[in-house]
């Protein structure tokens, strides 16, 4: 079977060091050796309330992150998930096969319904479904993610089985989650056992991939440290683990190498250290982004070819799926 990559974030902005090392970053090798769909995921983006004009903006921003890591349009297919409307539909379908007590296990909405989940929106709820869409119809075999996406592409294969069962048929590939073993959970800088996230309220938390060189050296100045002596992955000093991995993972070396190097350093020598390795490898991400964003029409271009591309294998499914399920074609 060919490989089939498809892997997207949401435009809420605050695009993170998690974000790049757990997922962007990772896509742009993959690209190289296979077809690969990386949308802005913007349907996903109003299961929390948005200001209109700041998701059009932040669906560019996000877009031009992508390219600025190295996506290359000309290989992949980038595209806005709210321009493909089977992405709705097959949701529909999805959820007509998932059983409830499959979406109540999913703790991404525990934590973000928090404690009143009566009031917690239905897409919220549904969100995992949508998602399972997003990846079965372009019949995709593998997903690269953070690790906190795990369970959602587990839940896709799942719906994807039941869609097989229920229509006797071995229609969609069941995907597979590809999760890093270097980046796969970075931590907040203020509270090494709290994901680092787009919605976490202190700034100082996550360094964003728009954030200057001055930002970045302030924000890892300030980022929670300990009073042990050198660097290490030692379990009661999270804040120092997740320092370190950031290392390696913007080094390109492993855990161990990062360790080896900078295991005598006192914190605020490696927090020094950490500073200009992450200002090296980000600074010119940051600037191409900045050259892309003033060209507006320039990312529209992209995203219109990326949708045309995008429809058809999406068009193609879902005409096979309405027959599998005894829609009339008129
Ligand atoms: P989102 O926007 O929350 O995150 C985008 C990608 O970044 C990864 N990530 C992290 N990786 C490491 N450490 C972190 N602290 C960290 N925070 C985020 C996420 O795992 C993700 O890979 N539901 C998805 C978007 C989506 C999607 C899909 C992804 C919608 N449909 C289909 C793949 C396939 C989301 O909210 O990602």
């Amino acid at each position: 079977m060919t490989k089939r990559i498809i892997s997207g974030v949401q435009p809420t902005g605050n695009l993170h060091l998690g974000n790049y090392l757990g997922a962007i970053r990772r896509w742009v090798d993959i690209q190289k050796d296979y077809q690969c769909l990386f949308f802005l995921a913007d349907l996903h983006a109003i299961t929390i309330a948005q200001d209109p004009e700041k998701l059009r903006s932040s669906v560019r921003e996000t877009a031009a992150a992508y390219i600025a890591c190295g996506i290359d349009p000309k290989k992949s297919i980038i595209f806005p998930q709210s321009t493909i409307a089977e992405h709705c539909e097959l949701a529909w379908i999805l959820s007509c096969n998932t059983p409830m007590g499959w979406l109540n296990r999913m703790t991404q909405f525990k934590e973000k319904a928090g404690k009143d989940k009566e009031k917690a929106p239905l897409g919220l709820y549904s969100y995992p479904v949508l998602m399972a869409a997003d990846i079965l119809l372009y019949k995709t075999t593998h997903v690269p993610v953070g690790e906190d996406q795990k369970q959602h592409i587990e839940l896709a294969r799942d719906i994807a089985g039941a869609f097989n069962r229920e229509y006797g048929v071995e229609f969609f590939p069941l995907p597979e989650p590809v999760i890093g073993a270097e980046a796969a959970r970075i931590m907040s800088l203020r509270d090494g056992t709290k994901k680092m996230s787009k919605s976490d309220e202190s700034e100082y938390s996550r360094i964003n991939l728009t954030d200057d060189a001055d930002a970045i050296a302030l924000k890892f100045k300030k980022a929670k440290s300990d009073m042990e002596e050198g660097m290490s992955y030692a379990q009661n000093r999270p804040e120092a683990a997740n320092l370190l991995s950031i290392y390696a993972a913007l080094k390109g070396i492993s855990k161990e190498k990062a360790l080896e190097e900078c295991q005598s350093l006192n914190f605020s020598a490696f927090k020094g250290q950490l500073t200009d390795v992450a200002v090296a490898h980000l600074s010119p991400i940051t600037q191409k982004m900045r050259e892309l964003l003033a060209s507006p029409d320039y990312i529209d271009g992209i995203l219109k070819e990326g949708v045309q591309k995008a429809a058809e294998i999406a068009e193609k499914t879902m005409g096979e799926v309405k027959d599998l399920v005894g829609f009339l074609k008129l």
